[in-house]
């Protein structure tokens, strides 16, 4: 199957175009923080809250009740006009494609505050068709309004559907930046036997081999791993970035940070936080443990081009280890900008 570059898929529209294509990102987004615009008490916090997060999402989609679905529309207006973000990222969710409230969603949104918004996030997403249709809608709202800068795209991965097209979503348009995973509908989707937002399961588990009469232990296993592996492959491929989800079982700070600290060890950026004790969790996370930034200096330092075969600290190093080593100082460099 040939899958056509995601530079070239799509041009932008001769009149009034924004810029082209713009570089894939590189901004810090250890955490997706979501908020509710609807809830005055929550946009009276949205002032203090900037500069203590990498993002901030005003939640339009689910989780907000369907006869408040235009209240958090105006919510997000409101909260995204009355701030300057500075470097943290302004995002929305906004509803499904098939969804009665998402085609006021762009247009309202677009026309207020285009100019602002850094990323849609699009949920359900099934397939690259689903991309094409809100990129040519955001060229076509963009060139209405003159909007300078390109709204980009984040899809939510989180069909049986959508992760059979995972890569052909993470190539649909140049204005993708990235993927993440939806763990409670992509449960439902896929008829797990489960009633939680993301973590594990305590059912999901192997037995360690009987010894003797002792107790068999019992080691519970990450519900998430292939999913989020795939993402991985198809967003580092596509140029893109991938994001863990959301964490449901707030009170459970330990097991929040195991499964974001998989998602980071296997390549995620971030992961989205759903209250101020995961914007800690997730801060910690996805910033590189300063004792492996040192060993991967270590590297780079003893294999100036990146090349050949070292010895440090009894462990083999060579062109391979040096690019691993590259990726963590790289991490830590723009954590530390
Ligand atoms: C997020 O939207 C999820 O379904 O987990
Ligand atoms: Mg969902």
């Amino acid at each position: 199957m040939t899958i056509k570059s995601p530079r070239n898929f799509f041009k932008p529209l001769a009149i009034g175009a924004p810029e082209p294509f713009r570089e894939p990102p590189v901004r810090v987004e250890r955490m997706i923080h979501f908020v509710p615009p609807h809830l005055d008490k929550v946009r009276a916090k949205i002032g203090d809250m900037i500069p203590t997060v990498d993002v901030i999402l005003g939640n339009l989609e689910d989780a907000i009740p369907a006869d408040a679905k235009e209240a958090a529309r105006k919510g997000f207006i409101e909260m995204a006009s009355a701030h300057d973000y500075g470097s943290t990222g302004l995002w929305t969710r906004v509803n499904c494609l098939n969804s009665p409230w998402i085609l006021d969603d762009l247009t309202e949104i677009v026309a207020a505050v285009g100019q602002k918004l850094d990323v849609i996030m699009l949920p359900k997403v099934e397939g690259p068709w689903d991309i094409h249709y809100l990129d040519q809608l955001l060229a076509q709202l963009e060139a209405r309004h003159q909007i300078k800068k390109q709204i980009m795209i984040h899809a939510i991965l989180e069909t049986a559907e959508g992760v059979k097209n995972v890569e052909s979503i993470a190539l649909a348009s140049p204005r993708m930046h990235g993927m993440s995973l939806g763990p409670a509908d992509l449960a439902a989707s896929r008829a797990m036997k489960t009633t939680r937002v993301g973590g594990g399961h305590p059912e999901y588990k192997v037995l360690a081999d009987a010894e003797g009469s002792a107790p068999r232990a019992v080691y519970q296993q990450d519900l998430w791993h292939y999913t989020v592996a795939k993402m991985v492959d198809a967003c580092q491929s596509a140029g893109i970035k991938s994001f863990y989800g959301p964490f449901g079982d707030i009170s459970d700070l330990a097991a929040c940070e195991v499964q974001f600290r998989n998602a980071f060890l296997l390549g995620c950026a971030g992961a989205w936080s759903l209250h101020p004790n995961q914007v800690a969790i997730a801060k910690r996370v996805f910033s590189p443990d300063p004792k492996e930034v040192a060993f991967a200096k270590k590297i780079l330092e003893a294999m100036p081009d990146g090349s050949g075969v070292a010895m440090i600290d009894g462990k083999m190093q060579d062109d391979a280890t040096w690019k691993q080593a590259k990726v963590m100082v790289d991490c830590a460099r723009q954590v530390a900008a």
